[in-house]
């Protein structure tokens, strides 16, 4: 199974389907993620907030595979957006993943009402570390589109990708039009909503149709409509399911029933990113 890619706006590539880490165990992250490589995942999407960038890393090394044929994202935590805390953070990244360099590292949540509402020095940090040759390309993460106008308007750099919930109860409709606006590639979490899109009939219906599993419908939605996904799965054979959707199509009307299962904001089930405003203590 070929997973294509998607051209960023620096000039580099991401392939769209990728395995995600949140809420694997740290202890358990080398094996999963060690599964995942077999099963063919090629892009690891991991956070400092998750703490267990150090299994990704162990599974990559052991897994013998070239640095260039594994993609990597990590993502700045909440506590150290201010800028030289954001530099000193990804150098820790590094040395847990044992790299000398990640493909992208991302302001995992914008919190407008922390730090006197200046997420702008933190991107400021970001383009410093791509300047740097610490991460080689930089996004955003759950940024709203005034988030993006912001940090776009006073630096000029435009992100790569900005990683949003999107499922087929939650479309993000304003913030997809905005990265596409801006030339920034939607990165959908939660891609299956969690497991609770998964028992939804239309979404059943679809698959029925097909032959194929709920999961790889709603993922299989996803990516014609041009967004990247990287769904977690602590097991084997979900991974090898999730990874099998390059081999059929939805058509244009199954993709429409899928995308009239959006509830708007009713449909969201992480926090509203204008309000969240977590900081580990
Ligand atoms: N930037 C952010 O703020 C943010 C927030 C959330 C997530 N993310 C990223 O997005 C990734 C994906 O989102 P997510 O992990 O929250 O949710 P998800 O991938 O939509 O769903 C994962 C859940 O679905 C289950 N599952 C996976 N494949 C399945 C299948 N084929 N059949 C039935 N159940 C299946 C998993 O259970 P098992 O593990 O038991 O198989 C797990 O409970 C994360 O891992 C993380 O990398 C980013």
């Amino acid at each position: 199974m070929t997973v294509p890619t998607i051209a960023l706006n620096d000039d580099t590539a991401i392939p769209q389907l990728g395995f995600g880490v949140f809420k694997v165990p740290p202890a358990e992250t080398a094996t999963t993620v060690a599964t995942a490589l077999e099963v063919g995942y090629r892009h690891i999407d991991t956070a400092q907030m998750y703490a267990n960038e150090a299994g990704v890393g162990d599974a990559i090394a052991a897994s013998g595979l070239a640095r260039d044929d594994v993609y990597v994202t990590t993502k700045l935590n909440n506590g150290f957006h201010l800028p030289a805390e954001a530099k000193a953070s990804l150098s820790r990244s590094l040395e847990l993943l044992r790299l000398d360099v990640v493909d992208l590292f991302l302001i995992h949540w914008p919190l407008p009402t922390r730090y006197d509402g200046d997420f702008v020095q933190t991107w400021q940090a970001l383009i410093e570390l791509r300047e740097a040759g610490l991460t080689r390309s930089i996004g955003v993460s759950n940024f709203q589109p005034a988030h993006l106008d912001r940090i776009i308007a006073e630096t000029g750099v435009v992100p790569a990708v900005n990683q949003v919930e999107v499922h087929p109860f939650f479309d993000n409709t304003a913030v997809r039009e905005a990265d596409a606006r801006h030339g920034v590639a939607t990165e959908a979490w939660a891609p299956i909503g969690q497991g609770k899109v998964l028992d939804e009939p239309t979404i059943g219906a679809v698959a029925a149709e097909l032959g194929r599993t709920p999961s790889q419908v709603t993922l299989r939605w996803h990516v014609q409509r041009g967004d990247i996904v990287f769904p977690k799965s602590m097991h084997a054979a979900r991974m090898a399911e999730n990874f099998a959707i390059f081999d059929f199509t939805l058509s244009d009307e199954q993709m429409a029933r899928i995308s009239g299962l959006d509830e708007g904001e009713a449909g969201r089930l992480g926090p509203n990113p204008d309000a969240f405003d977590y900081v580990p203590d």
